[in-house]
């Protein structure tokens, strides 16, 4: 199984530099054949972004978004819908806990955009993760997923990707850690108990350094990078190590 791993730049980065970046992971990749790497970008840059991936596809990099509508159409200012990004990525985060805490995104609001999107056959990167280190934890990530993931038959939750990325350890959180491989993985592996048709990936401060502490971990295919990833040579590693 070739790893995923995913580039998530937030709102860090501008048009002339997301093509840079673009172009020279592209490049860095052709000669990487086992892996599948998906960059994140802000909306208004999708189309050029895909228009440079068009001119010579390679296998192993696609477009994703870092959020989605969870309407359909119609008046909803400044909403970006699924269909409005059909054609122009693969994949879509949801459920990032920056949706959560800064827009107050519910699990239910998540649930409906998983749904839309898989109905038109993007997949959905959906971050679960608790917010504090703390000893209910994993419960409160299992009953997080549960909700988000509500109402999906098998073949739905195959065609998913979860993230479990733990809040605290995400590079912005104040006083922020990684997870050890060890913790992840258990994490990784009450929620592949869970729901065993689904690919999981780590998120949290994933760097060169310690991604092979977590892709080595039975559970876990793939990362979602933040911070890393804006730097291209670093991201390319990560991808080499992982
Ligand atoms: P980080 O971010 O790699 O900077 O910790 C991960 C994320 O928030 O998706």
């Amino acid at each position: 199984m070739h790893p995923l791993i995913v580039a998530n730049w937030k709102m860090n980065v501008e048009l002339a530099d997301a093509v840079i970046m673009t172009e020279t992971i592209k490049n860095g990749l052709e000669p990487i054949d086992d892996v599948m790497v998906v960059l994140c970008p802000s909306f208004p840059h999708l189309p050029t972004l895909a228009e440079i991936l068009s001119r010579q596809p390679i296998r192993q990099l696609a477009l994703g978004a870092q959020n989605v509508s969870s309407f359909e159409r119609g008046p909803f200012t400044g909403e970006v819908s699924v269909s409005q990004l059909k054609n122009l990525v693969q994949y879509a985060i949801v459920g990032h806990s920056e949706r959560v805490k800064n827009f107050n995104e519910t699990p239910e609001i998540t649930n409906q955009k998983v749904k839309l999107l898989l109905k038109n056959e993007i997949i959905p990167i959906v971050c679960v993760g608790e917010f504090e280190k703390g000893e209910y934890s994993l419960t409160a990530t299992i009953k997080l997923a549960d909700t988000i993931l509500d109402g999906l038959n098998s073949h739905q939750r195959q065609a998913l990707v979860l993230c479990y990325e733990p809040v605290w350890a995400i590079s912005s959180s104040r006083d922020s850690e990684p997870a050890d491989g060890k913790y992840a993985e258990q994490a990784a592996e009450a929620l592949h108990q869970r729901f065993p048709e689904t690919k999981i990936i780590y998120g949290g401060s994933v760097s060169s350094k310690n991604i092979r502490e977590f892709t080595v971990q039975e559970h876990i295919e793939g990362a979602l990078v933040g911070k890393a990833s804006l730097d291209a040579k670093e991201f390319l590693e990560i991808v080499k190590n992982a």
